[in-house]
């Protein structure tokens, strides 16, 4: 290819976000716009698909036209049209998907189809000036938790992933238990920083010895125990807890998933022989987990990466990015493209 420069409108709507955006060469953000529904879910506790469906559906091409006009761009300056089509709740992707075949089509421009948890670890790429490979790449959101081996922004392969909960999950759960609103990382994180780690010791499930699956839902269980007791048909005590009370075991908690995440990206860091650790989604927003791993990182000597705190939540400038890989390389999808609740 020449030096030409390549410009991407990026669209993404696999959960309760309705984004777009436009990125030149990657990694030139010339706007992120991005629309959240966490007020339509809030009294549901969690993400009503038939609700984002909706949302999406009037949200999307005022939100395009909002990321073109703020780049600056005309359609004929778009060199493609990009959009995550998996994984993700099918409707809300539904959503995004035929939004981007339609301006594909009537733009006549190519169709670049992402995986949204590629796209997460992408946001960590952002700001990187060169990454020294291998590299670990721990993708912590609410529907996913997943450690890669990173060959490559295109090439990346599966260490590890959850096998029931995850932990931005187990995150809005335990707020759940303990009272707090959706969505439930950002508010423990909140009252965690009244609230001493160790008060409570609950468990850190590390599995078998090389494993780098995580499960998070018997932790969740142990707060609930904690909190209803062993028996589970006591009350919920939360409501008689003082806010001291509460502080500690969303504390505790935020601890114990700290620790575990920590601990296995160092042993998948030292399985693959890693030089670097890359972390994204929107649980790496959390300040006790960037700085527990930024710990462990200088003391195994491993240089980290992680997103932005505006890019590790859904976006898609993290879309729009991963498609400039995927355009240079020719990789393109048709208008046969559907959106998949699961990855590939
Ligand atoms: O990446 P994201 O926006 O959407 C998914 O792809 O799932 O991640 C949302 C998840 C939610 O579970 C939310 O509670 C969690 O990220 N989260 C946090 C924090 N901010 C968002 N978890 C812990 N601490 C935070 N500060
Ligand atoms: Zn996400």
């Amino acid at each position: 290819m020449s030096g030409k420069e390549v410009t991407i409108l990026g669209i993404e709507t696999s959960c309760d976000e309705t984004a777009a955006a436009i990125v030149t060469n990657g990694r030139q953000i010339r706007s992120s716009v991005v629309a959240s529904q966490t007020q339509l879910h809030e009294k549901f506790g969690g993400v009503v698909p038939e609700i984002a469906s909706r949302a999406h559906v009037e949200k999307i091409l005022p939100i395009v036209e909002e990321a073109v006009e703020q780049a600056g761009v005309t359609a004929a300056e778009i060199d493609a049209v990009a959009v995550a089509n998996q994984p993700g709740l099918t409707i809300a992707l539904m959503v995004g998907v035929t939004a981007a075949k339609t301006l594909a089509f009537a733009w006549d421009k190519p169709l670049v189809a992402v995986n949204h948890v590629h796209a997460h670890l992408q946001s960590a790429m952002l700001e990187a000036e060169s990454i020294e490979l291998p590299a670990v790449a721990l993708i912590v959101s609410g529907g996913h938790s997943n450690l890669y081996d990173a060959e490559s922004v295109l090439d990346l392969r599966l260490l590890g992933r959850t096998i029931d909960d995850a932990a931005g999950e187990a995150f809005d759960k335990v707020a759940s238990i303990l009272g707090l609103p959706y969505p439930g990382g950002p508010n423990i994180e909140k009252i965690a920083k009244e609230g001493n780690p160790k008060a409570v010791r609950f468990p850190r499930s590390l599995m078998e010895k090389d494993s780098l699956d995580f499960s998070f839902s018997g932790l969740k269980t142990a707060v609930l125990y904690y909190c209803q007791g062993q028996d589970m048909k006591g009350e919920n005590r939360v409501a008689s807890m003082s806010r001291r009370e509460i502080a500690d075991i969303a504390a505790s908690f935020q601890a114990a998933v700290i620790e575990v995440l920590v601990k296995k990206t160092e042993r998948a860091a030292k399985q693959i022989g890693a030089k670097t650790v890359l972390m994204g989604g929107g649980v790496a927003c959390n300040g006790a987990l960037r700085e527990a791993m930024e710990a462990m990182c200088k003391k195994e000597h491993l240089a980290l990466m992680i997103a932005a705190k505006k890019f590790c939540t859904d976006n898609a400038a993290m879309v729009a990015s991963l498609a400039y890989y995927k355009y240079m390389a020719g990789q393109f999808a048709d208008l046969s493209l559907e959106p998949k609740a699961t990855s590939d």
